[in-house]
């Protein structure tokens, strides 16, 4: 069995987000010290892969090359595809299909932010899990907004339905599947929703009706954001600040994920972190490599 690919759809016109999206991309935007793809790039690498499409809009590409290059510096293999539409989240199985080339694939909505104990295991297994496909679903005030989880009596999925007017819960999926290389098969046989788009909903129930759709429930301790709107965007901030202020510790940096996965040496490391010395990014990956040095009890993997 092929390691499984990855894929961040960050595309789409960000329009909710009008003015401060008019002229940058939505995923481009700071989550407080970050541009929001780290953090759903980052959770890639958690689970594991290294090699990565990034699927965006014609006139942001040359910013996300910018921004994150070929992937090397991280031990990574990042390439770049552009959507001319936004068709649908299921559209990126077809946009990327030479790339994925039968191998496993994740997909990541660009705009996804998660956290938590746990989380690196749980992405791990997944990843790992060739023989079932995984989807996360978190409990949501409002459900409405979402691709929502029915369960049965015995707490098996039943049904997902896309924003439904009548929610049969309040768990809703999250921006993040890992699926089998049957879902660039699965993206052509469906067909574009009332909306007009290539729903990934339509995918998950696919795979719900031929039962190899393991839905994991992420507890209360998980956070899992989304920024679709001023508010949550900004929520999303506060709460990387009010974490990391606290701790010490930074969410959503892939170097320091690439770092530790020993994907990069603490030299690499060193070397990316001085050229961002000036915004205390790099001082904080320094730290890493001098904590780890003078004593484990401050190494803290994830
Ligand atoms: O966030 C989780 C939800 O994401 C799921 O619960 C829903 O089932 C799923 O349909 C999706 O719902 P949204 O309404 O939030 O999707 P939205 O159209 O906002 O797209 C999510 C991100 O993906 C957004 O940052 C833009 C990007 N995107 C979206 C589409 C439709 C693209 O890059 N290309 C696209 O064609």
């Amino acid at each position: 069995m092929s390691s499984r690919k990855g894929i961040i759809l960050a595309g789409g016109t960000g329009s909710r987000l009008f003015p401060l999206t008019k002229a940058l991309s939505k995923q481009l935007l700071p989550v407080y010290d970050k541009p929001m793809i780290y953090y759903p790039l980052s959770t890639l690498m958690l689970a594991g892969i290294k090699e990565i499409i990034i699927i965006v809009n014609r006139e942001s590409k040359s910013l996300f090359e910018k921004l994150l290059g070929d992937g090397s510096h991280l031990g990574i293999d990042i390439n770049y595809a552009i959507q001319e539409n936004p068709d649908g989240i299921a559209q990126a199985f077809l946009i990327a299909e030479s790339f994925i080339n039968n191998s496993p694939v994740a997909l990541i909505l660009g705009d996804n932010m998660f956290h938590g104990n746990d989380l690196t295991k749980k992405l791990k297994k997944a990843n790992l899990n060739f023989t079932k496909n995984t989807i996360f679903v978190y409990p949501v005030v409002n459900p409405k907004r979402y691709g929502i989880v029915e369960f049965d009596k015995n707490g098996l999925a039943k049904n997902i339905e896309e924003k439904p007017n009548k929610p049969k819960s309040k768990y809703a999926v999250t921006g993040l599947y890992f699926y089998d290389n049957t879902v660039v098969d699965k993206a052509k046989e469906i067909i574009p929703s009332d909306r007009g788009e290539l729903e990934i909903t339509s995918i998950n129930q696919l795979y719900l009706e031929s039962k190899s759709l393991n839905v994991e429930i992420l507890g209360r301790g998980m956070a899992w954001l989304d920024t679709g709107t001023f508010d949550s965007l900004h929520e999303a901030g506060a709460y990387i600040k009010t974490l990391e202020s606290r701790q010490g510790y930074k969410a959503g940096s892939p170097e320091e994920v690439s770092w530790r996965n020993n994907w990069i040496k603490d030299s690499e490391l060193i070397v990316l972190a001085k050229k961002q010395l000036n915004s205390g990014y790099g001082k904080y990956l320094i730290d890493l490599v001098e904590q780890k040095n003078e004593s484990t009890y401050n190494f803290q993997s994830y």
